[in-house]
């Protein structure tokens, strides 16, 4: 991870018997340095004018019941995809209940993310990869190579599967995370089997065009530390997900908004669900009938918050393409070029996190 000027506190000198420590500030170490009552200007953004939050009630995101989903009585599962079809086309998020992961088994992952993010810098910097692919990264806003204003945020992304990689502290770690990881891969499958049939498609068309066997699981967690201003800070700017479903939760803070009949929605999600949410490559297998969303963390001066996202996606060598029964009738042109699923994760991470630009990257133009 490249270094820029250092902030704030300082982190220990590089000692011969670890990897360097990282050069850059994490948000963690800033947030606690005594006194500070304002952030320094690197984190400052511009506001954003156009986007204002609308009223936290006004229109709840849509609940599926997974219990439904996956129910062997056909009315309840077929109205359950009407369902999920359209909360996919109207809001590309919506919440899960009734999936059957055991609350305290999220309770000890979350838990156990924050014991990590408690760990000194020095044992944390042990997992800050070199290279986006790196199976385990830690670090600090997005890119801090190329982010010219710096987030709020500090993060752990591991690769879970097709091979699974867990840092060695805290030790629990491992065993939290294997079992979270499996459990969640099974609800992701039944919900990409649903969304696949209510394209119209048949139930494992997505699973085999992107072949989900090996699907790429990273696990994402999010430390969103108090702000003194956080008004003038961003914990992660609008972006979509790059791949096919992203399941996520949290502690009880909110901070997650999505970007609705372009107003920004702030997010509560209910006690115990996923907040799940369609990725770039479900825009792109059905040739933009479902739209990957934005989506964006602000901070708040109260409490940190926690979220973990398990991102799933394609293979990492399979290359999406629209399935070809939606652009039947020549109504509906070929909205993408296929990119292999590696390429473009790596296309998105060594980027700014910028709105929808990869998928921008792999349109057709003149449509
Ligand atoms: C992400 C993400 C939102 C959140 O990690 O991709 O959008 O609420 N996180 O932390
Ligand atoms: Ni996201």
């Amino acid at each position: 991870m490249a270094a820029i000027a250092p902030i704030g506190p300082q982190l220990s000198q590089p000692s011969l018997s670890h990897p360097p420590p990282s050069k850059l500030t994490t948000v963690k170490a800033l947030s606690e340095s005594s006194g500070l009552s304002s952030i320094p200007s690197i984190y400052t953004f511009p506001k954003q004018p156009n986007h204002e939050p609308v009223s936290d009630t006004k229109e709840p995101i849509p609940t599926i019941d997974f219990s439904l989903l996956i129910s062997s009585n056909p009315d309840e599962r077929s109205k359950t995809i009407r369902e999920l079809g359209k909360a996919c086309r109207d809001w590309g998020f919506f919440m899960v209940t009734n999936h059957g992961v055991p609350e305290r088994m999220m309770k000890a992952m979350i838990e156990v993310c924050r014991e990590f993010f408690e760990l000194t810098e020095e044992e944390k910097g042990e997992c800050e990869g070199k290279h986006v692919l790196d199976p385990i990264r830690y670090g600090t806003s997005f890119n801090p190579s190329v982010d010219k204003i710096l987030y709020w945020r500090d993060y752990l992304k591991i690769f879970q599967h097709p091979a699974f990689h867990s840092p060695s502290n805290p030790p629990s770690f491992r065993e939290i995370a294997l079992e979270y990881s499996k459990r969640t891969r099974e609800v992701m499958k039944e919900i990409v089997r649903g969304i696949s049939e209510s394209l119209g498609l048949e139930d494992k068309y997505i699973e085999k065009a992107s072949n989900l066997e090996n699907c790429l699981q990273i696990m994402i967690a999010n430390l969103y530390p108090s702000c003194p201003q956080p008004e003038l800070a961003m914990g992660l700017p609008a972006h979509s997900d790059h791949g096919l479903l992203t399941l996520l939760i949290q502690n009880d803070t909110v901070g997650l908004q999505v970007l609705h009949k372009d107003k920004w929605v702030n997010i509560h999600p209910i006690p115990n669900s996923f907040l799940a949410n369609i990725g770039d490559h479900i825009e792109i297998l059905s040739n933009r009938k479902y739209k990957s969303v934005l989506h964006r963390a602000v901070v708040n001066d109260r409490d940190a918050r926690i979220s973990i996202a398990l991102a799933h996606g394609p293979a990492m060598d399979a290359a999406v393409s629209p399935a070809p029964m939606l652009l039947e009738d020549g109504q509906n042109p070929l909205a993408y070029r296929a990119m292999k699923y590696k390429e473009y994760v790596e296309l998105q991470q060594s980027n700014k996190l910028d709105g929808k630009s990869c998928l921008e990257h792999i349109r057709n133009r003149g449509i």
